[in-house]
Order: structure tokens, then C-alpha cells, then sequence
């Protein structure tokens, strides 16, 4: 939600901006703008619509040359996506500009008393009432720094604020509370950004800012306090992709190479955790010991949107393989339930960006009744691992386009890991070995699910009119029905549920009528105790309706093919590791249903890939 990035150095300043925005763009992409000081003067340029109609204004009306500014991509909260609402906003006759990321809830109470006040507004938005408050601040003090603390301590809510003076052209001041803050270190120049990707081509050095810190950004160097003005220890990490991991490279849409790095994903977050024997080594645990581990007498998974999905196939596994009970919990629910959790809960939270803020909120939530945080995340030095006890990496590397597709890749086989890990630590070993073994060659049978897929395009092209499709998955099957289902609404705005096959019957068989297009994802013909007869007879009652089917099934599956309009076959692997192949048809059954009806494929509308608000 909203991308943010500042730049003090010898650059030029909106050279790094728009670079960096460029990178952040799927935070937010229904305005952008950039504020710089030259000579004395805060200029800004803003304009509603993607990057690319800002870059157009620069380029007809350029800016002076700069070294020290602030850019914005948004996310709309408040206030519809125009050009007055957009970020930066200037305040006291251009004295500061103002950037802004997430929801200030006492805006209302705030803007009132600046109104009484004589202080006039421009915009909807709540950011206005924090640049006016700060100009309003300097006005009486005359001193930026000690105006900006008493804005961050003023304010309520999730905020990363950054500000310019023009009385002080070599200072960005930044303050975060809720919302993501990286500082990047270069050599006499620095950045500010909501992630690493803000300033990646130009440094690897990086500072995660944490709760309640205010930064004071200058070229020579940085200083870190906390909202007491009292200065705070800062440790840095080394950003471990660099910026051409998160570049398009020759695909046409980020999307295609994110599908395309799924064996990747699975490799990378396999790597060095996973022996030849099947034996997993998660030493990423140290923060948890084997006593934590022995109390845990069950497991909440939370999570939201695909990371939830890919949390229900983890329950699969932790129960399977090391008996313990597991909920899967939607983290924007879990705590307004009065949910029991004690000391004796393990809270697996799942999370690509560790930023979104449900999921924050929840973790928090079950850190303060006692619980155990472990994450599994794909993002270094984000909020989610900070708060965990520990937390195990997905090494996805970094994806760009909104909807997540390599990282849900990575989160199941993370999940796996988990299991397996849980089911050693408690001594039950029984499957630890086999499934341990089978995992270590899913890298390999994804890259040959996307080799066997063949030409979706057709079938794309003949579907884009279709207004509702239905997935039906059942066991592991039944959250990658829901998974496929949330990817087709996202990318190609077309009706789509995910069911329980079994259910089927109990009520959504009511929309099965002629011409309805149902996939179905088919469990393996071979499985002990297969579920896949009971399946090819929910097929028979959707095809005797009329409707089309479209399957996922296992190579080798010859019978599915007689009630089939198509088979997407994946290579065989045991049935609970099956999710991380099946998915891979839908996500690009997605894509080109999304490009073959002309759509942006990285950026749905109304989404954003960082949900920073709750
Ligand atoms: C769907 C999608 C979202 C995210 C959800 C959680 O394609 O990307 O549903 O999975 O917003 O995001 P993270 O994993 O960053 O917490």
C-alpha cells in the first residue's frame, strides 16, 4: 500500500526517485509524485494514473536538477485517485513536502483544530492534515526536527511519514509506526525506501527501521532515535538479490517470469535445509527450542489471501506428519474472536511481504496471550520477522507482480519443511525419510509441469468471454481450488469460487448449468485410500449437467481424459506434495485468460501487492 522513497546525494535526485518508484510501483499505482529541493525551492510534480503519466509530465516539464527528494507511489485510502490527492503534499507556501504511507486515524480531530486554526486544505486526504501540521509546527519553532517528533508522537495509526524543508536542503526526516521503513546506506548517499527494492541498484547495505523510530537522513550519514528523541542502535543486513533478480529479463510480463522461477523458488527455499537422505535441518529454529517445541499442543496458522491458501496445505502436512492439531486461521479474523491461545500455541504466520498488517496485528495479538511466533516470509528485514521468534526465509527472491505466484510456490514448500521438521523434532520419523527424499525433486517436476502445460493461449482465447468459473479440489486439492479461483478474480476480473468437491452436492451443484466452466483438480489414481473415484464421479455429475471440464491431473491419469474438455497433466510425486505442481496450470491459466482479454497482468486494478492497512 503506497510506495515510498527518498534520496539525499550527489545523483540526481529524481533520476534515483523515479527508479525507484519504478521498482515500488506495485505497492500502489493510482497516482504518483515526486518533490525535490533546488536552489532554496521545494518543486513537485504529481499527477493521477500509473508511474508512466508522471515520467510523461517530467519529461514536458522538467524539473531543476536536485540532490536530495522524495517520491510516492499510491494506494488510494483517502480520497479518489486525482492529481490533488496524490502525494507529495506541500504545506506553509511550499516551506515542507510530505510523503505518506498508510491510515492516520485522528486526521479528522487533527484537521479541525488546524482549521480553527486558519489553516486551509487542499485535499481529501488524511497525509494533508500531517504536512499541515508540520508547517503549522515550523511555524511557531522554526525548528524542523523538534516539529517533526511532535507530529510523529501526535499522530495515531499506521504511518511511514517522510518530509523535506527547504530551509534545509540536505535533511529527508522519516518516522514509522505500522507501515515499512528500509534506510540503504550507500557511499555518501542514502536512501530511504518502503523496501530494499527502493534503492537495490544502488546499494546493498541496508537498516530495517523498527517500531516508533524517527530517521534523520543526510548525505554524510544517518541517525536513528525513537519518538522520545533518544537515540536507537541500528543493525544493518546485506540485501541478498540484486536488482536484475527484479527486473522483467526478455518476459513480457513479470508475471511470466515469476511462473517461470517456480522450480526456483522451490530449489532456493529447499537449499541447504534438506540432506539427500530426506533429513531437514532447520536452523533457522534457534529461536525456539526443542522444550518450546515438546510444549506446543497445537498450531494457528494465520494468514491472508494466497498465503492463507498456501497455510491450508501446510495443516495438511504438520498433521499428517507430526500429529499435532492445526487451524488455519484468516488473520484479519483471528482476533476478534476471543481465540484460545496460550503458551502452549505455536502462531505460524505466513506472510510474501512480512508487511501486511492483518497478519501483524495477529501475530501481535498471540504474542501478548504467550504464544510462539515462528513466520515463514520472503522478505529480509521485514516488520513480520522481527516480531517471530523465528523465522524460516522463503527464498523466492523478489516478486513484482501483484498477484503472488512463485512465492505461494515457496510458502508450501517452506510449510513442507516445517512439517518435516516438527515431525523430526518430536520423534516421529515414520514418513520423515520418504517425504523428506520426494521433496528434494519437486524443482525438477515443476520445471517439467511447465514444460508438459503446452499452449494455454487457445484455450485462453476461447474462455475470455466466459463470465464464472468454478474450481473444485478436494484434501491438499481443495485449497489450490481456492487458490486458482482467487488468481482468475484477480487477473481477469472473471467470477470464480473454489469449492470442496465433496461439497459439490450440498449446494454449489446449483450453478452447475450448460456452458459452465468448472476445473477440477484430480487427485492421484494411485494414492492409498485415493480420493480420485469419488472425484471422476463429481466430474460425471457436472458433465451430465452440460457443463465443461477442464482437469488437473496426474500423468498417466488415462481415465480423466474420457470426461475432459482438457487435461493438464503434472509429473507423479506423493499426494501431499501434489499442491506445488497442481497449482502451476492455474497460475498460467490465469495469466492468459488475464492477457488474452487485454488486461495488465502485474497490476490488477484495486490491488496492491503490500497490504500496509488493516
Ligand atoms: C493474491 C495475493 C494476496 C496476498 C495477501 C497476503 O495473489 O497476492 O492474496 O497473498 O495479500 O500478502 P502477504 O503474503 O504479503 O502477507
Amino acid at each position: 500500500m503506497c510506495g515510498i522513497v527518498g534520496y539525499v546525494g550527489p545523483k540526481s535526485a529524481l533520476d534515483v526517485l523515479l527508479g525507484g518508484l519504478r521498482r515500488l510501483e506495485y505497492r500502489g499505482y493510482d497516482s504518483a509524485g515526486v518533490s525535490v529541493i533546488s536552489e532554496g525551492e521545494i518543486l513537485t510534480r504529481k499527477k493521477a494514473g500509473k508511474l508512466s503519466v508522471l515520467t510523461e509530465e517530467l519529461e514536458s516539464s522538467p524539473l531543476s536538477e536536485a540532490s536530495i527528494g522524495i517520491g510516492h507511489t499510491r494506494w488510494a485510502t483517502h480520497g479518489a485517485p486525482t492529481d490533488g490527492n496524490a502525494h507529495p503534499h506541500t504545506a506553509g507556501d511550499q516551506q515542507i513536502s510530505l510523503i505518506h504511507n498508510g491510515i492516520i486515524e485522528n486526521f479528522s480531530e487533527i484537521k479541525k483544530e488546524l482549521e480553527a486554526a486558519g489553516v486551509e486544505f487542499e485535499s481529501e486526504t488524511d497525509t494533508e492534515v500531517a504536512a499541515q501540521l508540520l508547517a503549522y509546527e515550523y511555524s511557531k519553532t522554526n525548528d524542523f526536527e523538534k516539529s517533526f517528533l511532535s507530529v510523529a508522537n501526535r499522530l495515531q495509526g499506521a504511518f511511514t511519514i517522510l518530509a523535506i524543508n527547504r530551509d534545509d536542503p540536505d535533511l529527508v526526516l522519516a518516522a514509522r509506526r505500522n507501515s515499512p521503513l528500509v534506510i540503504g546506506i550507500g557511499e555518501g548517499e542514502n536512501f530511504l525506501g518502503s523496501d530494499v527494492a527502493a534503492f537495490v541498484d544502488h546499494t546493498k547495505k541496508a537498516i530495517s527501521v523498527g517500531q516508533d523510530q524517527i530517521v534523520k537522513l543526510r548525505q554524510s550519514g544517518f541517525e536513528l532515535m525513537n519518538f522520545a528523541g533518544e537515540e536507537v542502535q541500528a543493525e544493518t543486513f546485506e540485501v541478498n538479490w540484486d536488482a536484475s533478480a527484479a527486473s522483467k529479463g526478455g518476459w513480457d510480463s513479470f508475471m511470466a517470469k515469476e511462473i517461470s522461477e517456480e522450480p526456483q523458488a522451490v530449489g532456493d527455499t529447499l537449499m541447504g535445509r534438506l540432506g539427500a537422505d530426506g533429513d531437514v535441518e532447520l536452523t533457522e529454529f534457534a529461536g525456539l527450542s526443542i522444550a518450546d517445541i515438546a510444549g506446543i499442543n497445537r498450531i494457528i496458522i494465520t494468514a491472508c489471501g494466497t498465503a492463507a491458501y498456501a497455510g491450508e496445505v501446510a495443516k495438511y502436512a504438520i498433521e499428517q506428519l507430526a500429529r499435532i492439531p492445526v487451524s488455519v486461521e484468516l488473520a484479519h479474523e483471528l482476533r476478534y474472536r476471543d481465540p484460545v491461545i496460550d503458551e502452549n500455541t505455536l502462531v505460524v504466520a505466513i506472510s510474501q511481504s512480512g508487511e501486511t498488517m492483518d497478519t501483524l496485528m495477529a501475530v501481535r495479538y498471540a504474542t501478548e496471550r504467550g504464544a510462539k511466533v515462528l513466520s515463514i516470509c520472503n522478505t529480509q528485514g521485514a516488520t513480520l520477522a522481527r516480531e517471530s521468534n523465528a523465522t524460516i526465509y522463503t527464498h523466492a527472491g523478489p516478486e513484482v507482480a501483484v498477484a503472488s505466484t512463485k512465492a505461494f510456490s515457496a510458502q508450501i514448500t517452506a510449510g513442507y519443511l516445517l512439517a518435516l521438521f516438527l515431525a523430526k523434532a518430536l520423534g516421529k520419523t515414520d514418513q520423515v525419510a520418504k517425504v523428506g527424499k520426494e521433496l528434494l525433486t519437486l524443482p525438477r517436476k515443476v520445471k517439467k509441469t511447465l514444460e508438459m502445460i503446452g499452449d494455454v493461449k487457445a484455450l485462453a482465447e476461447e474462455l475470455k468471454s466466459t463470465e464464472s468459473v468454478l474450481f473444485l479440489g478436494r484434501n491438499v486439492g481443495f485449497p489450490i481450488a481456492m487458490e486458482g479461483a482467487l488468481k482468475l478474480k484477480e487477473l481477469s476480473y472473471i467470477h470464480a469460487e473454489g469449492f470442496a468437491a465433496g461439497e459439490l452436492k450440498h449446494g454449489p451443484i446449483a450453478l452447475v448449468e450448460a456452458g459452465q466452466v468448472v476445473i477440477v483438480i484430480v487427485p492421484s489414481p494411485s494414492a492409498e485410500e485415493s480420493l480420485h473415484a469419488k472425484v471422476l464421479a463429481n466430474i460425471q455429475e457436472i458433465n451430465a449437467r452440460g457443463a465443461e471440464v477442464i482437469a488437473i491431473a496426474e500423468s498417466g491419469d488415462v481415465e480423466v481424459a474420457n470426461y475432459a474438455k482438457r487435461v493438464f497433466y503434472t509429473p507423479k510425486t506423493l499426494p501431499l506434495l501434489s499442491p506445488v505442481l497442481s497449482v502451476v496450470p492455474l497460475h498460467i491459466f490465469s495469466m492468459e485468460l488475464a492477457k488474452a482479454k487485454g488486461l495488465d497482468v502485474d497490476q490488477p486494478r484495486n490491488l496492491a501487492k503490500s497490504v500496509t492497512v488493516e
